[in-house]
């Protein structure tokens, strides 16, 4: 089965965790957009739901489906987070951030009650690194950082566009790709990381996701932590 099916079936597996009434985070990339579209087939139908996007792509794909939003103004209790994953190991640790959405989707995941991995089961792996790790930097620290990074073993790479311009995030910082190779210890490496100043946020997820749905072919294998 084609990938962008297994992230279809994955997203589709996910709409059991959502209710009537609840507040809904609304990941972003590619495997998100089939739950917001999803979601948005809901909602025509009825459901009464508000959804919390974590990047302005999914806020813009949720208002086209229709989809109620509100803010962290005005809620700060999410019930279920639907998200995607970089990287997803057996504890449902994760690495998040490829589409460089991390720091909202930290951010909304820290605030959720249940938060929903979605995912292909290419994501799985025994160990997180193989996927360079996303740190976003403020623009003014990003050499001295990648000096730092570059201190802990790791290749580091700034994120850029396709016409070679430095990515910018939706809060207006920079992308490190971080090549770490097998992370021994993320929960330590979390720490260092967030520890740097100029460091925003990083894309390992510890502790975060309670649930993963991870598609394989016709089959959703459902991990819980
Ligand atoms: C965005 C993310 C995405 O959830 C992650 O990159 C997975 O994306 P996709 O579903 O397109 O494979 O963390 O910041």
């Amino acid at each position: 089965m084609a990938n962008d099916q297994e992230k279809e079936a994955a997203a589709r597996a996910s709409l059991r965790f959502i209710q009537d009434g609840q507040v809904v985070g609304l990941g972003t990339g590619s495997t998100a957009a089939y739950f917001i579209k999803l979601l948005g087939e809901q909602v025509k139908q009825g459901m009464r739901i508000r959804g919390i996007p974590t990047s302005d792509r999914s806020r813009d794909l949720a208002m086209s489906q229709g989809i109620p939003l509100t803010t962290l103004d005005e809620c700060q209790d999410i019930a279920v987070t639907v998200d995607g994953a970089d990287e997803v190991d057996p504890q449902l640790r994760l690495i998040k951030g490829g589409g460089g959405a991390m720091l909202r989707e930290k951010i909304v995941a820290s605030a959720t009650k249940q938060m929903i991995v979605v995912a292909d089961a290419s994501k799985r792996v025994e160990r997180l690194g193989k996927f360079p790790l996303p740190v976003e930097v403020i623009k003014f620290a990003k050499a001295l950082i990648a000096k730092r990074i570059s201190a802990l073993g790791a290749q580091v790479n700034l994120r850029r566009n396709s016409d070679g311009s430095p990515y910018i995030t939706d809060e207006n910082n920079h992308i490190l790709d971080c090549r770490f190779g097998e992370i021994r210890d993320a929960d330590q490496l979390g720490r260092q990381l967030s520890e740097m100043p100029g460091v925003v946020e990083h894309g390992l997820f510890i502790g975060m996701a309670s649930v993963a749905l991870l598609a394989r072919g016709s089959e959703i294998i459902e991990l819980r932590r």
